[in-house]
């Protein structure tokens, strides 16, 4: 499997340049990904808005002695420009911000990012309609200026809550996720942030220092990136896979310091499995990530109950056995009382995917799963998000047919595929304490892939 696939490298050279400039081809650049220590953004960042989130965030960044500007000043290069909306009640009082960031995008470094803040359209107290108006058309422009980026940069929002200002633990997260290496495959969305809740980690390069989180599947792909990223930002893995996949997943538990379970999550008593394990090893569990999946692509006139049936035991049923588990629980002793689950959905959740009827169904239920229990889970302080990818460069998208997959690959606005270690990083800050005030979410992680709902 290549890491940066092909065509990318191809028009990354000199040669290759020339030629996709000179007859309009995609011209993907490498993303800028994170490494341990690695400040936030390399350049200056300007905060346009002079509201209450603004003033925030430039002061926060200040604080660390990032280089913040508030005015554009004349051909300046920025590595961020932050759009605060927040007070914005009226269509027509977008436009002398909206025109300004317009003017600095040229300045903007490549893999740069755009981040908008506004308050959240779907608000408990009912808006006016010129309010209304207004948020959701801040949700819009964000969406299509995603679109009209280039080289490697994005955009996306962060929405503010009732009640929520970008004090609280879950929007300064979400800033720094979003600003960061770790947000690379992120574009054209929004990080709801519906609380206070959360707190701050002592050090921001290990937010999940102490935590005991369970991952499933984390022998290979996407969850053995999971394990070493959780791992990475301090957390201690217990990593489950099937016993067929026994000698793969001890290596990568050994590599990542974790401990491996070999265990079928479909099993009946799982849950207790893992219980009993976490209770014995640490007398603590912080998480879980619901990560193991299968494929049994077939069309529907073609489907049979075995297809069906196992999909959906380990795709869905399992994830739901195991969290009722540990949800009863929860706060007793083992199970920490702010216990944070993620799950893996997947883009064909959401938009429905030729050949993979029962995976949709499966993948929509996880996004069910977690709307259901996050209200559940905040009552102690615990948050329940899941991630859904588009096309990630994994084994499974190698095998594809070369067109197909080449099609596929480009159909976003980053024209190129994520790695797993993108879908990881969305994990492991939705694991963190800081994010608890993101909850009950599915965050795409799909370069704004066109396929949509
Ligand atoms: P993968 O097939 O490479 O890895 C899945 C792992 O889960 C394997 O190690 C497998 O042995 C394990 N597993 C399967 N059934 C199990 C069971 N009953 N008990 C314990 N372990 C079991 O898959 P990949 O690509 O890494 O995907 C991981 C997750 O991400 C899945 O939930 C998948 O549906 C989801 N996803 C993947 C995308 C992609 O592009 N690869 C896109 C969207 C979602």
């Amino acid at each position: 499997m290549s890491h940066t696939d092909g065509y990318t490298r191809f028009v990354n050279r000199p040669l290759g340049k020339h030629i996709a400039k000179t007859i309009g081809l995609p011209r993907p650049i490498p993303l800028r990904r994170h490494t341990k220590g690695d400040r936030l953004v390399a350049g200056p960042i300007l905060v346009i808005g002079n509201t209450e989130a603004g003033d925030t965030v430039a002061e926060h960044l200040w604080a660390e002695e990032y280089d913040v500007r508030r005015d554009p000043g004349l051909k300046q290069r920025f590595a961020a420009i932050i759009v605060a909306l927040d007070d914005v009640n009226h269509p027509e009082e977008l436009s002398e911000r909206v025109l300004q960031l317009g003017s600095t995008l040229r300045g903007l470094d490549p893999n740069g990012r755009v981040i908008t803040i506004f308050r959240d359209p779907q608000s408990k107290t009912p808006a006016d309609p010129q309010t209304s108006a207004a948020r959701h058309g801040i949700e819009g422009f964000t969406r299509s200026l995603a679109k009209e980026m280039r080289a490697g940069s994005t955009t996306n929002g962060i929405v503010l809550g009732d009640d929520v200002t970008m004090a609280a633990p879950a929007a300064q997260a979400s800033l720094r996720f979003l600003l960061s290496g770790r947000s690379a495959y992120v574009a054209g969305q929004f990080l709801r942030i519906s609380s206070t809740a959360g707190v701050i980690p002592e050090d921001w390069d290990t937010p999940l220092a102490d935590k005991i989180i369970v991952v499933t599947g984390a022998a290979r792909g996407i969850g053995e990136a999971i394990s070493e990223t959780l791992s990475r930002d301090g957390a201690t893995v217990i990593g489950v896979d099937m016993p067929a996949a026994g000698e793969t997943l001890s290596q990568v538990m050994n590599r990542v310091g974790g401990i491996a379970v070999q265990l079928d999550i479909t099993q009946e008593n799982a849950g207790q499995v893992l219980l009993q394990l976490a209770t014995e090893r640490f007398g603590r569990l912080d998480g879980i990530v619901h990560n193991a999946g299968i494929t049994r692509d077939k069309l529907l006139a073609n489907m049979d109950e075995a297809r069906w049936d196992s999909l959906i035991a380990v795709n869905i049923s399992a994830p739901l056995r195991i969290n009722e588990h540990f949800l009863a629980a929860l706060g007793q002793g083992v199970v920490a009382k702010n216990l944070r689950i993620t799950s893996l959905a997947s883009t064909s959740g959401i938009a429905g995917n030729r050949g993979q009827t029962n995976y949709a169904a499966a993948k929509a239920g996880i996004i069910g799963m977690t709307e259901a229990l996050a209200q559940r889970l905040a009552t102690t302080g615990g948050s329940i998000n899941a991630v859904a990818p588009g096309f990630i460069e994994t084994a499974m998208t190698d095998a594809m047919p070369t067109a197909t997959r080449e099609v596929a690959r480009r159909m976003n606005s980053l024209q190129q595929g994520g790695r797993p270690v993108d879908v990881a990083e969305a994990i492991a800050f939705l694991t963190s304490d800081a994010a608890a005030g993101v909850n009950g979410t599915t965050l795409r992680v799909c370069g704004q892939s066109m396929v949509g709902k």
